[in-house]
């Protein structure tokens, strides 16, 4: 979730709460803040369609922007990013209302004016532009990078593959992010929201056959986000074949989000989604940042308890013959 979508307060929470749950945190599309830096947790920074804080004069890849972010010991690795499930085909927005000062200068953009983020990256029209990019970023940075994307048309994935096996291994993704047709958004169009993109009970299993079938599963990692919200969602998500989790949403309801639905008015009124200070007197980020912990915490322990439950001795051992889709 991207600093911007997010407020000032809310940044700081997550970045101390994740320090203190020993997991990551994603900057999104934002740039990478000094209130990411701050909480001294493990950064994954994004590469969005616009390149907010890694962006050269004319709107494409800094290499040396890169290298000053990748010089960063926090910053564990890049992700670029394609698409993101609640908008898919269409790119960030961040309303003009919350273009503030400090969010300006962090993205490198004018202050007050809508922050529109193109709806690819113009420089990936085919899977060996995707493949040179990831192949640039990793030497540049010397750290590990992947792709975040909604499915929808599978056939980019065989084409992917076989690229990759045909290009060597040194241009496969570290990981990919498969995120859910119903995963969530700052702000976005309804229409796209209800209605594009597959879900991750479907994806996630398609990208994992599509590696496996190409024999490249023990190459790339795969990371699923979408209503990861609970135990039994991750559970289930594991067994289908992810490495890993990323839940944007869940640690919003930590923060103490109520769903108002006022991310992109600048009205939210827990202080989450908006820049307005008076807004943000109820986020402390010290006492949001114990509860962004504590909802890790808890998370990954019920999930062990699934993984008990069904006779393995950790999640990751949870496999597709653990679970049994009900419909
Ligand atoms: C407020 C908000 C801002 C987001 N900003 C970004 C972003 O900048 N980049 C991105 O790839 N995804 C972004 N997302 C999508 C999430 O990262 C995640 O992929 C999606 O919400 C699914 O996860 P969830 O169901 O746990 O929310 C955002 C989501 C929310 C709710």
């Amino acid at each position: 979730m991207s600093f911007g979508a997010l407020s000032v307060p809310a940044i700081r929470a997550l970045s101390r709460g994740a320090k203190q749950a020993g997991i990551w945190l994603n900057t999104g599309e934002g740039a990478m803040s000094s209130f990411h830096l701050e909480g001294g947790c493990d950064l994954i920074f994004q590469i969005g369609t616009a390149k907010y804080g890694v962006r050269n004069e004319a709107g494409g890849l800094s290499e040396d922007k890169l290298q000053a972010v990748a010089g960063h010991e926090q910053v564990k690795m890049f992700e670029i990013k394609l698409s993101q499930g609640a908008k898919p085909g269409k790119g960030g927005i961040l309303p003009g209302v919350k273009v503030t000062e400090v969010i300006a200068s962090t993205r490198g953009i004018p202050v007050g004016q809508d922050s529109l983020s193109p709806n690819r990256h113009p420089e990936i029209a085919c899977v060996d532009d995707l493949l040179d990019m990831i192949h640039r970023v990793r030497e540049i940075s010397g750290k590990p990078v992947g792709l975040k994307a909604v499915i929808g048309l599978a056939g980019w994935l065989d084409q992917l593959c076989e690229r990759i096996n045909e290009r060597g291994l040194q241009y496969a993704p570290d990981f990919f992010t498969v995120d859910s047709g119903d995963g969530g958004t700052g702000a976005a169009p309804q229409s796209l929201i209800d209605n594009m993109g597959l879900p991750v009970q479907s994806s996630l299993p398609l990208v994992v056959g599509k590696l496996t079938e190409h024999g490249l599963r023990e190459r790339v990692r795969v990371i699923c986000s979408g209503k990861m919200i609970n135990p039994a969602a991750v559970a289930a998500a594991l067994c289908l074949g992810a490495d890993c989790i990323n839940s944007a949403r869940g640690f919003m309801f930590a923060l103490g989000c109520v769903q108002s639905l006022k991310c992109n008015k600048n009205t939210c009124p827990t202080g989450i989604t908006t820049h307005d200070e008076e807004l943000q007197q109820g986020l402390n980020p010290v006492d949001k940042a114990d509860r962004v912990a504590n909802y890790a915490a808890n998370l990954m322990h019920e999930v062990e308890v699934i993984a008990h439950s069904c006779g393995v001795a950790e999640p990751r051992l949870l496999r597709r013959e653990h679970l049994l889709i009900v419909s």
